[in-house]
């Protein structure tokens, strides 16, 4: 069978005929979770199997209205069933998950199959996403452990509310009822506060399909339903369409000049042709002229419906933004708190800088304080400078320009999000939305009268930012120190920021570990952006050893302002000078986290000067300074004239 992935069905007509024939049939999208060796995948592997037969006919079925009205010629286009897979595609985050599909005459599933082993509890997190069960699979002989603990918990944090307690191998404890029953205990107690509406344990073995789609004759004490049974009829409806209405635009459809359209997914709640709607951050409203849709014009459309809504008004909307009810809106802010679950080998770092996703939005965020960490095993909270694979932390987050959001108590689709990280682009966290923070309400933008502008044509310059990275020792304290004397004595307004100068002082409470480098140069770069505000030519001396940090600081300067100096001198070289002795203290073992011995460099990879310094005196290196920001200083006049001098 081909993998299908899925997030919400909306088919369309050639299948919705089909669907609609189907009376009744909803649809259950669950995932299994469990430790390694549980026996997910014999559990999947029986289901899939012993439904085949049903799921035959239907593919029957499929495969001639697969040929009426699909894309796929002969073959069965199963992307007909499903929708709203681009985003998650392009997030590049179901690309572990395998979603299965299969049927019984009652109901339709999708299962989210999710292997691997490190990476488990993302591509669990991924698949819980969009699921409203879980199969939480117990083996019979170890109990509940840890990551059943763990999954558990992340299942809850994603919304999950029904559980299934799959106890298994119960062959392989003699189908003993005592020991099923102490399992049902452990699990029922250490969940209660999770917030699951129905838990349902079974016991069963998925190997010998025993009460999995066939009651067992070897556990006459069990009178519950059989796993098939349970997923047939079990009540999951989630009533989204009850919720107020939201929007996400997932764009601006201009096929002509006389259409305009906004494309997406109705997450929430219901639009009807005449209500009034309102651009979540702008708060301009307009009313719905038309709701187009694949098959015509439509008078009502509902939660999981794809629809392009035509508005009255000539309303500004750009990608991101979300048409929502004037009635219940949601919050517009940028900081707010939100549990984080963390899939990265490589830890978070709160003042590190990752793009943060949610249904159609994108923007920079930083965690600005991880308040705890929840320990999986007794919900101990827990003081934490960072988060680990696999952890789950609260945090406060802060945005570069705000978001349209509810909490994802209100909304699991407008209040989730997803951590990417800026250079590998690796989904790396998945976060839960609690509410906004008071203090993003309370703090304005104020305007001031005198600029940025005057305050540098006053002092007859333009700002830069040189930002000097490299090793301890490759040289940049000295370079600088002539640079500016240079630039000084031909009437130029500067300031050397120095690693450890700036240590001394301002980060003064900050070591050498990955997570105070970060902040150590989030704090810098803040700090050479109000000089550079102020009209400074700054010259920034840090080892800055993580591209993702330079990379911030890059973003937080105006175009063209940042220059990347990388001051480049092999390791070797600056463990031979080693002018403050650290290298040999740090070689001997004596200093953790040094730079290049047991803390990496990243090297810059496109630097705007490269200063190779290996056989070379300082003055080359400012002449090749000098020269460059000279060449910057008449191309920027040149531009300004016109183009002429
Ligand atoms: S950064 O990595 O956070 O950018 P920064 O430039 O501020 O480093 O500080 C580097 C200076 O601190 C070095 O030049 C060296 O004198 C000193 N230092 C002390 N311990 C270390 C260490 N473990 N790693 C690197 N530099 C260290």
């Amino acid at each position: 069978m081909r993998h299908i992935m899925a997030k919400s069905l909306a088919p369309t007509d050639g299948v919705r005929d089909y669907l609609a024939a189907q009376e009744k049939k909803s649809l259950l999208r669950f995932l299994t979770c469990g430790s390694v060796d549980d026996g997910k995948s014999t559990l999947i592997g029986r289901l899939l199997s012993d439904t085949k037969q049903i799921f035959e006919d239907q593919l029957a079925a499929l495969e001639r209205d697969s040929r009426k009205h699909g894309t796929t010629g002969d073959d069965i286009d199963f992307a007909l069933l499903v929708d709203g897979l681009e985003a998650e595609r392009e997030q590049g985050i179901t690309i572990d998950v395998a979603y299965r599909f299969f049927a019984t005459p009652k109901r339709k599933f999708i299962v989210a199959d999710t292997p691997g082993h490190e990476q488990y509890t993302r591509n669990m997190a991924t698949g819980a996403s969009t699921a409203d069960l879980a199969i939480v699979l117990i083996d019979a002989r170890q109990g509940v452990l840890p990551q059943t603990r763990r999954h558990s918990i992340i299942a809850s944090l994603l919304g999950i509310r029904h559980i299934v307690l799959a106890v298994n191998k119960i062959d392989l404890v003699g189908f003993d009822q005592a020991v099923f029953e102490r399992i049902t205990e452990a699990y029922g107690q250490f969940s209660r506060d999770l917030g699951f509406q129905t838990i349902v344990p079974i016991p069963m073995s998925a190997r010998y399909g025993d009460n999995v789609t066939s009651r067992s004759d070897s556990m006459a004490w069990y009178s519950g339903p059989t796993l098939i049974e349970h997923l047939e009829t079990v009540s999951v409806e989630e009533a989204v369409v009850e919720l107020p209405f939201r929007f996400p635009v997932q764009y601006v459809n201009r096929p002509n000049l006389d259409f305009r359209g906004f494309a997406g997914t109705i997450a929430s709640g219901s639009v009807a042709q005449g209500d009034e709607v309102v651009v979540a951050k702008s708060g301009k409203s307009s009313r719905v002229k038309r709701i187009v849709s694949y098959g015509g014009d439509l008078a009502r459309a509902a939660a999981g419906q794809a629809i392009t809504l035509v508005l009255d008004d000539e309303v500004e909307i750009s990608r991101g933004n979300m048409l929502v009810s004037p009635a219940a809106r949601p919050q517009v802010a940028d900081q707010f708190a939100a549990n984080i679950v963390w899939f990265d080998e490589h830890a978070l770092l709160p003042g590190r800088s990752y793009i943060l996703r949610t249904e159609t939005d994108q923007t920079s965020a930083t965690v600005t304080d991880l308040k705890y960490r929840i320990n999986v095993n007794d919900f101990a909270h827990e003081a934490a400078k960072s988060l680990d694979m696999n952890e789950v932390g609260i945090c406060n987050i802060s945005t570069r320009t705000p978001i349209a959001f509810d909490t994802f108590a209100e909304n699991r689709t407008t209040g989730a999000f997803i951590l990417i990280d800026r250079i590998s682009n690796a989904t790396v966290g998945a976060g839960m939305i609690l509410h906004s923070l008071r203090r993003a309400e309370n703090i304005h933008w104020q305007s001031l009268d005198v600029g940025k502008r005057v305050r540098a044509d006053m002092k007859n310059q333009r700002p830069a930012v040189f930002w000097f990275t490299g090793l301890s020792g490759s040289g940049k304290s000295t370079i600088a120190n002539l640079f500016e004397k240079k630039l000084f004595a031909t009437g130029r307004h500067t300031y050397i920021l120095d690693g450890d100068n700036v240590r001394h002082g301002l980060n003064r409470d900050l070591g050498f570990t990955d997570a105070d480098r970060v902040e150590n140069i989030r704090r810098v770069a803040e700090v050479a952006r109000l000089m550079a505000d102020a009209g400074l030519i700054v010259i920034v001396s840090f080892i800055s050893p993580f591209s993702a940090e330079r990379r911030m600081a890059r973003e937080l300067m105006a175009d063209g302002e940042f220059i990347e100096v990388f001051v480049d001198t092999p390791f070797e070289e600056c463990a031979r000078r080693d002018p403050k002795g650290l290298y040999a203290r740090a070689l001997n073992g004596e200093i953790k986290n040094f730079t290049g011995v047991d803390s990496p460099y990243e090297a810059p990879e496109k630097p705007e000067i490269h200063l190779k310094t290996l056989g070379k005196s300082a003055e080359q290196m400012v002449d090749a300074l000098e020269h460059w920001l000279n060449e910057r200083d008449i191309a920027e006049d040149q531009y300004d004239n016109g183009g002429g001098i």
